[in-house]
């Protein structure tokens, strides 16, 4: 956006030298100089950025070991059932086998999308070289053994006490339908929460803000929804405040909820719930920027744009102002940061349980407008990129100490066995030019590229934890 502004400078210049009485051979000399200055800084300014991101990636050892771009070769088993050879080379292309695969119960590739509880991760036993590794999709356990249930979750970084809090959906209940055409779901048990100094070991808190188990008019009543629950802190009124996706058994109540508790581990106070500005809310989540100003963004239109707007200041409730985004896109599961004054978001497309390509976006200003910067997935194989490795996006942590470098938070729903949804967390990082070149830019990149890498296994750097 530097580059834009520079441009805009230049034009009023190009115009002064414009003066009929001039000579026209002074006139166009002017400006073709006028030109070449421009362009010769556009192109130095390019380099300048280029080499300071050059400079940035060299020293940045998160990204250096992290950014070495990791294949994954799945061998797709043939399908049961026809199995003649020619048959199998009329298949479909071989994408939706693959997602047919993961959502299968069944299939022979079960363990590979959802290994068992024998590589779980388990920081309390001596791991020795595992230490602080993260292997997305396997079972994490927390310091007493049990899989982390932290859904659809995010992470409150408390200044105060440097600790870090996830919170997410307490989901290790039966799943079921509720009725034929519903979704897949599971009761509402509770938010949960985790604390953490090193992201990698959990303590369970218990759940801060518990079901309603016999009030039926409740929204917690324990056959509603609840849905990605995030918590920020009000530095004016000392509270913590979550906000989350509540709604009935059939998804038509789209509201959100707000909940309040002066201390990160609750017990959190239910408040109540509201259609965000008198529109239908799903997805969700909560942004707090820079300057304490929070928003809301959430699905809409029934999930065909997003909409943002920013809360008030004790954070208890929206504004009247509001804007729509990205409308008409159909995306959900939104992930806001920010970086270098640019907002960023990671959405998913909307398919249900069913894993689908991320998208990462870009502003200038929160309200917008937001561009589509494209796919952020890098590494694994195709079907890895084209399903967010078979993940959804649910938060962004911000790496302090390691500008540009974030932790990337996804669900691998089992849709199948909701509780046994897995965590998918990845290296991202924001440097180098954006894959999409946009309008108006002239050839050059406006906005940084965002990759989310794949790896098997990697943990942050141990200069990071030296930093907690
Ligand atoms: C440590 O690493 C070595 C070599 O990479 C491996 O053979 C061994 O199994 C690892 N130990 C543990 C406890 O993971
Ligand atoms: C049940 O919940 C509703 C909605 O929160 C509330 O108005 C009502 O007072 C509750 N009833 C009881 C008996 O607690
Ligand atoms: C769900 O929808 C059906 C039909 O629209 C309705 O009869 C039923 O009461 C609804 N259930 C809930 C829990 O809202």
């Amino acid at each position: 956006m530097r580059v834009r502004n520079q441009y805009r400078k230049s034009t009023p210049l190009c115009c002064n030298a414009g003066s009929r009485r001039s000579g026209s051979v002074v006139v166009w000399s002017l400006v073709g100089f006028l030109l070449m200055l421009h362009l010769y800084s556009l192109v130095s300014h390019n380099d300048e950025v280029a080499g300071e991101i050059r400079l940035h990636m060299r020293h940045h050892p998160l990204v250096r070991e992290l950014e070495q771009v990791e294949e994954e070769n799945i061998q797709i088993p043939p399908p049961r059932g026809r199995r003649s050879p020619r048959a199998a080379k009329r298949r479909p292309k071989r994408t939706t086998t693959l997602i047919d695969e993961f959502l299968d119960e069944n299939s022979q590739l079960r363990h590979v999308f959802f290994p068992g509880m024998k590589t779980a991760i388990d920081p309390m036993k001596d791991a020795r070289n595992d230490t602080f590794y993260y292997y997305p999709g396997r079972i994490w356990l927390d310091t007493e053994g049990n899989p982390i249930q932290a859904h659809g979750g995010g992470i409150l970084h408390d200044e105060r006490s440097g600790t870090y809090y996830w919170y997410g959906e307490y989901k290790d209940g039966p799943t079921y339908h509720a009725h034929k055409k519903g979704a897949a779901r599971v009761d509402i048990i509770g938010v949960g929460c985790y604390s953490s100094n090193d992201l990698w070991t959990w303590k369970n808190e218990g759940l801060v803000l518990p079901a309603e188990e016999t009030n039926e008019t409740h929204d917690l009543h324990k056959s509603n929804v609840l849905e990605r629950p995030k918590v920020i802190y009000n530095e004016k009124t000392g509270k913590y405040v979550m906000w989350m996706h509540i709604d009935d058994t059939n998804y038509t109540k789209a509201s959100v909820g707000i909940a309040i508790s002066d201390y990160p581990t609750g017990p959190f106070d239910y408040l109540h719930s509201t259609r965000p500005h008198g529109f239908e809310g799903r997805d969700m989540t909560i942004f707090k920027d820079d300057d304490g100003v929070a928003y809301l963004i959430y699905s809409s239109e029934d999930n065909s744009e997003l909409h943002i707007g920013p809360l008030t200041e004790d954070y208890l409730d929206v504004t009247p102002i509001m804007r729509r985004i990205l409308v008409g896109q159909h995306r959900e599961a939104p992930a806001l940061f920010k970086y270098r004054g640019t907002y960023y978001m990671i959405t998913s497309g909307c398919t249900g349980w069913a894993p689908n390509e991320a998208l990462a976006h870009a502003a200038e200003s929160i309200m917008g407008p937001w561009e589509t910067l494209g796919n952020p997935c890098i590494g694994g194989n195709k079907m890895f990129r084209l399903t967010t490795f078979f993940a959804q996006s649910t938060y962004v942590i911000p790496l302090p100490g390691f500008p540009g470098s974030f932790i990337f938070m996804a669900d691998r729903w089992n849709p199948a066995d909701l509780r046994d949804s897995r965590y998918i967390w990845l290296p991202m990082i924001v440097g180098g030019p954006a894959d999409r070149p946009l309008e108006f830019n002239f050839g050059f990149p406006l906005w940084s590229r965002v990759s989310i890498y794949w790896h098997k296994k990697w943990r942050l750097p141990s200069r990071w934890r030296a930093l907690q």
